[in-house]
Order: structure tokens, then sequence, then C-alpha cells
């Protein structure tokens, strides 16, 4: 009787957004799941304790080892250690405002950290890994929407331009080496586990603090930028359809639909209930809630870009076309997946 071997995957930036959701996924899909975990003084391992034992320190398909993508010694004993088929690099510093104030450090993990893992990838001799990274929308930055596999980047960040280093780095390991290493570049995806600093749950949880009398007042940054937001839990199944492709090549993995922050603000307002009434412009706007008459909105220069990349819509012909991939949530449903399980 042929038994059947189980994958093995690995995720650096498991205890991420899509490292939580990528790591179900593979799960449900007979995988035994590695994840890189950093050391840190509180936990960090929320988003998959549901999924792993934390107590135990490990479960039947899942398994944490420490690391870092600044320490390519633990990176070569992780890889040696867990002998993976495939490497899903999703570790990043990921927040785009605050790759400003930390510049060579993001750099360092989010250029660097594919760059190392593909060099050890390289001298692997036990067998071929296929190995996917994390690129993005940002990359794009002021180039025209809609953008696809063709469009030209033009970065508007030190997180964008680390991004850059790493899509080629891949590029250039695929033609010079021939690893199979491909580029998914997703445009923005949120959830209930989105990061707090992130906008669409920065709203959420504001809004929903308000309306409970929690806090008075939400403070915001630039409201007029526009981003092809989707859902993190579907966008995983992306990654690894673009992974099981035959012939590694880079795709992009959106909705092809985009709304402002402040159209985001008041669908989100709309569903709990809640009419905000715009008065002012730019830094002097400020949103009121019809009932109370108080104001909720401010804006805040505090939360603006140094140079801000305004529009993101994503051209997603290539993934629906070659790997049958696209997604099926709107934007309503996100919202409201967001209020409901905003824990
Ligand atoms: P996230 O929630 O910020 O997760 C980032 C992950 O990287 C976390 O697990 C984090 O660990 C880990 N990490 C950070 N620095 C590290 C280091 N030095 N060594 C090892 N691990 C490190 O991001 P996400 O939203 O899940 O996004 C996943 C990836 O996709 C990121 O690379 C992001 O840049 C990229 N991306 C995201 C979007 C989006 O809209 N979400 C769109 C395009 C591309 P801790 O938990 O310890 O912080
Ligand atoms: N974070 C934040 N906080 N953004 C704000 C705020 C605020 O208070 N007010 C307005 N914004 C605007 C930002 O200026 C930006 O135009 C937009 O909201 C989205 O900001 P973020 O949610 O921080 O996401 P991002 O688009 O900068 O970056 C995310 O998406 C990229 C893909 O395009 C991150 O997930 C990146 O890691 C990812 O690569």
């Amino acid at each position: 009787k042929k038994i059947l071997k189980k994958k093995i995957a690995l995720i650096f930036g498991i205890t991420g957004q899509d490292g939580s959701y990528l790591a179900e996924f593979l799960i449900k899909k007979n995988y035994i799941v590695h994840g890189v975990k950093r050391r840190s003084s509180s936990p960090n391992t929320e988003r998959i304790d549901h999924i792993f034992d934390s107590v135990n320190f490990q479960s039947k398909n899942i398994f944490l080892h420490y690391g870092d993508l600044s320490d390519v010694t633990s990176l070569y004993s992780i890889i040696y250690k867990t002998n993976p088929d495939e490497i899903y690099n999703l570790a990043a510093q990921s927040h785009v405002k605050i790759s400003a104030t930390i510049p060579e450090y993001t750099a360092n993990i989010t250029g660097l950290g594919s760059l190392r893992i593909l060099e050890i990838i390289r001298f692997y001799k036990k067998k071929k890994i296929k190995f996917y990274q994390a690129s993005s929308s940002e990359m794009f930055g002021s180039s025209k929407p809609p953008q696809s596999e063709t469009t030209t980047f033009s970065p508007c960040s030190i997180y964008a331009i680390s991004k850059i280093f790493s899509f080629h780095t891949v590029k250039y390991y695929r033609d010079a080496y021939k690893i199979h290493a491909c580029n998914g570049i997703l445009f923005n995806h949120e959830s209930p586990r989105r990061g707090v600093n992130f906008v669409t749950k920065k709203i959420i949880t504001g809004l929903t603090r308000i309306k409970q009398k929690k806090q008075k007042i939400l403070y915001l940054g630039n409201l007029d930028a526009t981003r092809d937001w989707g859902h993190a839990r579907e966008y995983v199944e992306s990654m690894w359809k673009i992974l099981q492709a035959p012939v590694p090549r880079d795709y992009v993995v959106g909705t092809g639909k985009s709304y402002s922050v402040k159209q985001f603000l008041n669908k989100t307002a709309k569903q709990l209930g809640i009419k905000v009434i715009y008065k002012g412009k730019g830094l002097k706007q400020i949103g009121i809630d019809a009932k109370t008459k108080k104001i909720i909105i401010k804006v805040s220069k505090k939360y603006f870009r140094e140079k801000e990349v305004d529009n993101l819509r994503a051209n997603s012909n290539k993934i629906k076309k070659y790997l049958n991939w696209k997604p099926k949530t709107t934007i309503d449903y996100l919202i409201s997946d967001m209020i409901n399980n905003n824990d």
C-alpha cells in the first residue's frame, strides 16, 4: 500500500495576520506546518493559539521555532532541522508609516530577509525547496491604477523600496539559480486579525468603542487615499496556488475595486448605526455624530505619510486566468466580519 508523505511547510511570519490564516489553510490541506516566531517579552502567539498548544509547545501538525530574519544562524538551523518542501516568507516590518522611523531596520528585515533565506535554499542539498515571497502593491507607489504585473514600481516609502529589493532578489534567484521562487504581489487585505495600527482595524475598533462610549474621538490621517481591500483569509489560498503552479511566476492579487479611507469609515459607521456629518477641509476636517452632535472624528497630521500612495487598485487578470483564483468577499462582508469578531 502506497503511503502518502505529508508535505512540510515552513512559515516565516506565522504569528502575523497572514501567517495565522496560512497555517490554518495548510493544516487543512494536510501539511505539517513549521513556523518561526521571534522572542518577545510578552506573548506574540495570540493569532495561532487556537491551533497551537502553547502550554505543551506543540500540537500534532504545527511546530514553532524561535528565530529572526536578522539572524542567519537561526534561519540556517531552522531550515535544516525542518527540511521543508515549501517556505513562505511573510515576515517583515510591515508598517509603511513606521518604516520612515526605523528605515535601516526595515531594509534589513523586509529587504535582506528574503536574500538570507534564498542563499540557504541555494546551497540546500536534501531537496528542492519552493519559496514564496510576500510582495506588495505598495511597490507600485505613485503609478496610476489599475496596477498589474507589468506596471512600473514607483515606491513612496522605505518599506516599498525594501519590498522591491526582495521582489527582484526572488526573480534573480529564479533566473540565475533555477530556484522555484515566486512573488505574490498582494494588495491590501484585512481581517479581524489585522494589526491594530492599520487603518481598517483602527476605524473598526475606534468607532465600536465610540458607540460603546469607551472612546470620544477617533484621530485619523489622510481620508482621501484609496485602497483595494480584500479579506486575508481568502488571500492566503492565492499564496499556496502560486507555489503549486508548475512554472514559477509572479502574480498580482487583489479585488479590482477600490474605496477611499473615508468611504471605509462611512461604511463602518453605517453598519454600526452611526451617521457622520463632515465639516471643514484638510487638517481642519471633523466628523460629527448626527445623533449626539458630538465630534467623533478628527484629522491629525501625525498619521499622514511622508509621501502618500494615493490610489491602489489591482488588475489581477493573470491569476484569474492561469491559476483560477479570484476573491469572493465584498467590502461590506469584510467590514461586518471585522466588526463582529473584533476581539
Ligand atoms: P503582520 O501582521 O505585520 O505580520 C508580520 C509577521 O512578521 C509577524 O509574524 C512578525 O512577528 C514577523 N516579523 C517581523 N519582524 C520579524 C523579524 N525580524 N524576524 C522574524 N519575523 C519577523 O503582517 P501581515 O499583514 O500578516 O502581512 C504578511 C506579509 O505580507 C508581510 O511581509 C507584509 O509586508 C506583506 N503584505 C501584507 C499586505 C496586507 O495588506 N496585509 C499586503 C501586501 C503585502 P511578530 O508577531 O513577533 O511581530
Ligand atoms: N495606518 C494608518 N493610520 N493609516 C491611515 C490613517 C491612520 O490613522 N489615516 C489614514 N490612513 C491612510 C494611510 O495614509 C494610507 O493611505 C491608508 O490609510 C492605508 O494605510 P494602512 O492601513 O497603514 O496600510 P498601507 O496601505 O499603508 O499598507 C498596508 O498595505 C500594503 C499593501 O498595499 C500594509 O499591510 C503593508 O504591509 C502592505 O504591503
